[in-house]
């Protein structure tokens, strides 16, 4: 038993300040404490427990013995399941106890009371922290001894818990200021990359518009003149062949199958048409032929993926990112094989394209080009996106994942045609 009547004096409670003072973490207040009263309330587990603001959950730092409560191994608890429940609802201001692996008051069902047991405490003693009169958390003494503590410890207990109650809540709330402060920046970083990646999405559509027009200025304008010039010349001749009229009528062919081309280009209509397998399709047919060396392509799809269902900006999004996926197969991987999936698992949407070729470059990808665009258009319809190694760290593997329906994806509004 100790000498638990000597009751804490002037000169040990500006020893605690003096200790306190200046430590900003958590850990170190507790440990600088728990070094300053040993000798008054001796312990060989000191923790302070605090309520976060709506007073639902509760999160513990420890120094001593080393247990499951603390914020390391258990970030924060329902104050339901503490042990000390009733210290944080007011409903006592104070429990002490000689052993509390019998005491009924800290084994309830669903109570987290397991490392008493686990870290063999037995002697407790607990009494609340307070800010303006209200319980913002709790001091709690335990010792592998029983009957270690007596009624008048609760009174030293107190007057320590007194002039570390501000303390403590100050540090949560500017641990709190500073997480928020985190949070805020994170955001941020977040939504300026999505901005920057747009912009630069913008430049890429613009871009592309200009190379439709120079298409349609060298390609089409040119056969169209070409064509015109003909018609002019025959319009002018007293007779007409049937073979004449034929290469015109050739020419007039040709010039709509190029203008198919580049207007399937800028719109691919089969994916409008016929959906985004077929599309898919269509796409690894063009890309395995325009391969230098021999590429084989397979296409996996049991038809239930669901990505036609989704609103079309977002099958066109996830239409280019597979087109940029295969061309990038096609023009830096050097594979023999590229596969393409389409799934279903529950209620999230896989494609995956698969190529068993050099693999990306070592360091990750750039943010830039069109493993870019890939990462913002994902963005831009909350695809989460993954680019690893294939199978057998072999190869390219690029996953894009979405929800089948989400409220974000119905908000898009009506299919556009
Ligand atoms: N499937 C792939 N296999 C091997 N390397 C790849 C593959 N995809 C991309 N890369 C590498 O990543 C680089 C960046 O790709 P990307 O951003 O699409 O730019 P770009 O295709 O214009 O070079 C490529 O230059 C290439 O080195
Ligand atoms: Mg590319």
């Amino acid at each position: 038993m100790q000498n638990s009547t000597r009751c804490i004096d002037m000169a040990q409670i500006l020893s605690i300040l003096r200790a306190i003072a200046g430590q900003i973490d958590f850990r170190a207040v507790i440990s600088a404490v728990s070094a300053e009263i040993r000798d008054l309330l001796p312990h060989d587990h000191l923790d302070v427990a605090l309520l976060n603001s709506d007073r639902t959950l509760v999160v513990a730092y420890e120094t001593g013995l080393h247990t499951e409560w603390d914020a390391s191994t258990t970030a924060t608890k329902p104050v339901v399941a503490s042990p000390i429940r009733d210290l944080f609802t007011g409903v006592v201001d104070h429990i002490v106890t000689d052993d509390a692996q019998t005491d009924a008051r800290f084994h309830f069902p669903g109570a987290f009371s397991q490392p008493i047991f686990a870290a063999g405490l037995h002697s407790r003693l607990h009494v609340p922290l307070k800010v303006e009169g209200r319980v913002c958390g709790a001091l709690s003494f335990s010792t592998q001894k029983t009957a270690a503590y007596r009624p008048g410890d609760v009174n030293n207990a107190q007057i320590v818990a007194d002039i570390l109650s501000s303390y403590f809540f100050s540090l949560q709330q500017s641990e709190l200021v500073k997480q928020g402060e985190l949070q805020k920046r994170e955001t941020e970083a977040r939504a300026e990359g999505l901005r920057v990646g747009a912009l630069r999405l913008t430049e890429e559509l613009e871009n592309a518009r200009q190379a439709i027009g120079m298409d349609l200025h060298d390609q089409t304008l040119a056969d169209l003149t070409r064509i015109a010039r003909n018609l002019k010349r025959l319009v002018n001749k007293p007779t007409l062949r049937g073979s004449e009229l034929q290469l015109v009528q050739k020419d007039v062919e040709h010039c709509v199958r190029e203008l198919r081309v580049i207007i399937d280009n800028a719109k691919p209509s089969v994916l409008q048409f016929f959906g985004f397998c077929e599309a898919v399709e269509a796409l690894l047919e063009r890309s395995v032929r325009s391969a230098t060396s021999p590429l084989s392509y397979r296409l996996c799809d049991d038809g239930g993926s669901g990505v036609d269902d989704l609103p079309a900006n977002t099958v066109v999004a996830l239409y280019r990112i597979v087109q940029e996926a295969i061309n990038n197969t096609v023009r830096h991987a050097n594979a023999s094989t590229i596969e393409v999936r389409l799934q279903r698992a529950g209620e999230r949407i896989h494609i995956v394209v698969e190529d068993d070729g050099s693999g990306l470059p070592k360091g990750g990808a750039r943010r830039t080009g069109g493993l870019g665009n890939i990462r913002t258009r994902a963005s831009l319809i909350q695809a989460e996106l993954s680019a690893t190694a294939g199978p057998g760290g072999k190869g390219t593997r690029l996953e894009i994942a979405l929800p089948a329906s989400s409220p974000a994806h119905q908000s898009q509004g009506e299919k556009q045609a």
